[in-house]
């Protein structure tokens, strides 16, 4: 089957939409906010991308480029992708559609970090990521995972 990665837009139906994802937050509630009182036009573009099934929303991700200053992962220090709030819904999980999303993210060609709940490591180091040589100081309360393209390095700390 081929799925289509789509950009999604800021829309009250994207957000009713993402009312069904485990992840609801701060980030989704800003941005219905923002949209209320138009600080944000309807329709422009989310940092978020997402896979349809018909017209329902079944996968997405969040991604957002950070600038080479805050980069402490890839060495030499870049542009990089932080992926955040992949998620596919429960009955469309082992189908495809969370590869198809990492797959897109990859296709940007820059390094990626991410940060693995518990139980989907093993999906994560499927789809070619690793897990960083954790630093106290800068991982505190994370599992960063990363991905890099060749010729690209993970940066060493002091720790
Ligand atoms: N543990 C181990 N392997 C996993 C896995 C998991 N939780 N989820 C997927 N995989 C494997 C698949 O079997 C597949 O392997 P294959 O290429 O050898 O066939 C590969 O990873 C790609 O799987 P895919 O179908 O693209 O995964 P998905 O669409 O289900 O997306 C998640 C993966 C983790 C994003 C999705 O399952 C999800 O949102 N889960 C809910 C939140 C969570 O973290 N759950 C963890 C499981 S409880």
């Amino acid at each position: 089957m081929s799925y289509n990665v789509e950009r999604l837009k800021v829309n009250y139906k994207t957000l009713e939409e993402f009312k069904k994802f485990k992840e609801y937050g701060v980030q989704e509630l800003s941005m219905l906010e923002d949209l209320q009182e138009n600080i944000i036009e309807d329709n422009c573009d989310s940092p978020f991308y997402g896979i349809y099934f018909g017209d329902k929303l079944v996968a997405r991700m969040s991604l957002y480029e950070r600038n080479a200053k805050y980069d402490l992962y890839f060495d030499p220090p870049q542009n990089f992708l932080e992926l955040w709030k992949l998620e596919v819904l429960p009955e469309y999980q082992f189908k495809g559609y969370g590869k198809k999303l990492v797959e897109f993210a990859k296709s940007f060609g820059a390094p990626i970090k991410t940060n693995s709940r518990m139980k989907s490591k093993e999906f994560w180091e499927k789809m070619g990521f690793q897990t960083v040589t954790y630093d106290m100081e800068r991982d505190l309360g994370q599992n960063p995972l990363i991905w890099h393209p060749d010729g690209v390095k993970e940066q060493k700390t002091n720790s």
